[in-house]
């Protein structure tokens, strides 16, 4: 199966890259699901036929899904939910206060994302493409499985077989509200989900992101951000696409200073994102609606490429031999290197970069090495590990 994720700054076309590309697939013969995440579904406005919660078909191999999060959230971390609002209740912080606090940030998203898991285990599709909230908001979807397991793993330090002894006793020694066995149920259940979903999502032989962007200063510089937090995080960027391109037949003046800005965009582009293949799609005189626009500018897109196809897999984190020890090499590119911030806990290597926070668990060959230095080569971060002098 193959999962591709298109994501960019809100309004530049990610919604209908993505429909394009999905009929494209479609039409190639693969079956394909095209699922929005993006809590402004606009699918159905792209396609022009109303998609809902549940698959449905849009054309012969082409299947749609506006996911509801609210009701993935319901159903997966409703129980949760509900003992956490007691919980922080218990502390006496203020109800409607603890009800918020019993959420996070992103975790729409991040149950909305929980469906690639399904369809990744039933394998009834051989493409899924995601149609995902703006840059931001995916970014805090990736790192999801990480800060729910981190939000799991420091409010519940109290492990299931030392709860039931606890438990005849707990209510009446701990000033707070003990969990029951299903909380911990849904938890477990939970965190093996989410630790597989992030195996899902990183695998790069399997997914990858498209960047979509608009030769803008601004959108440039977005998509610079989120390809650092990509690669960061182990996701692969596989190519970008630059929308919006002022068609070289357009010669009304009041176009001519536009064409020159987009080309020095498109320039420095090509230089920022190299060796990304970019593709890039025109301006057109009218809004891309409809499945016969659609599959021609998918066309216009990928020519004679197919659309499911893996341009590029770089891994983002690679771990070579070296002598005396190893080196591990994060691909970090427009990081400053005055952003950055590094140390060790132990088996957790904690990365800073800019407002992004990485916790690298080692691998276990590692941990009986010590970092002896770490530097930034080219465009990408070397640290050393090298044995410990006792
Ligand atoms: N190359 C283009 N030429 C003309 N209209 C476009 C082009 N790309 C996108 N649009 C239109 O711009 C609007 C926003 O695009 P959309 O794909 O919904 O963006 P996003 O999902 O990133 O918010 C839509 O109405 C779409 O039809
Ligand atoms: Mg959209």
């Amino acid at each position: 199966m193959r999962i591709i994720l298109f994501t960019g700054k809100g309004g530049v076309g990610k919604t209908t890259l993505a429909a394009a590309s999905a009929l494209l697939s479609a039409k190639n013969g693969y079956k394909t699901l095209i699922i929005s995440t993006d809590a402004a579904h606009s699918l159905s406005d792209s396609f022009e036929t109303h998609i809902s919660n549940q698959p449905k078909q849009i054309v012969p191999n082409l299947f749609g899904q506006e996911i509801n999060a609210l009701e993935e959230i319901t159903k997966k971390w409703g129980d949760i939910k509900k003992y956490l609002t007691a919980l922080f209740a218990s502390q006496g912080i203020d109800e409607i206060e603890a009800e918020e606090m019993s959420v996070f940030p992103g975790m729409e998203e991040l149950f909305s994302l929980t469906q690639i898991h399904n369809y990744n285990k039933t394998s009834d599709y051989d493409v899924i493409i995601v149609d995902c909230a703006p840059t931001g908001d995916t970014l805090r979807l990736l790192s999801a499985p990480e800060i729910t397991n981190w939000y799991l793993k420091h409010i519940f330090p109290i492990q299931r077989t030392a709860a039931k002894a606890i438990r005849p006793v707990a209510n009446r020694v701990f000033p707070f509200p003990f969990p029951e066995d299903k909380i911990f149920e849904a938890m477990q259940k939970l965190t093996t989900q989410l630790a597989e979903m992030k195996e899902i999502l990183s695998d790069n032989k399997k997914t990858s992101i498209r960047l979509v962007l608009n030769p803008e200063k601004m959108v440039i510089k977005e998509a610079q951000r989120a390809f650092t937090f990509f690669n960061l995080f182990g996701y692969s960027v596989d190519s970008i696409i630059v929308n919006r391109m002022i068609p070289p037949g357009v010669t009304d003046a009041y176009f001519k200073n536009w064409k020159t800005i987009q080309a020095t965009y498109l320039q420095m582009i090509k230089e920022c994102f190299s060796p990304l293949p970019i593709f890039t799609l025109e301006f057109l005189d009218q809004e891309i609606v409809g499945i016969e626009l659609l599959l021609k500018i998918a066309k216009k897109v990928y020519g004679n490429k197919n659309p499911t196809q893996l341009f590029l897999s770089k891994k983002p984190i690679v771990i070579e031999k070296a002598k005396g020890g190893f080196d591990m090499f994060l691909n970090l590119p427009f990081v400053e290197k005055k952003d950055l911030d590094l140390y060790r806990n132990e088996e957790e290597l904690i990365i800073r970069v800019g407002n992004y926070k990485r916790n690298i668990l080692l691998p276990q060959t590692l941990l009986n090495y010590s970092i002896k230095s770490a530097k930034f080569e080219k465009e990408k971060l070397k640290i050393s590990f090298r044995q410990k002098i006792i």
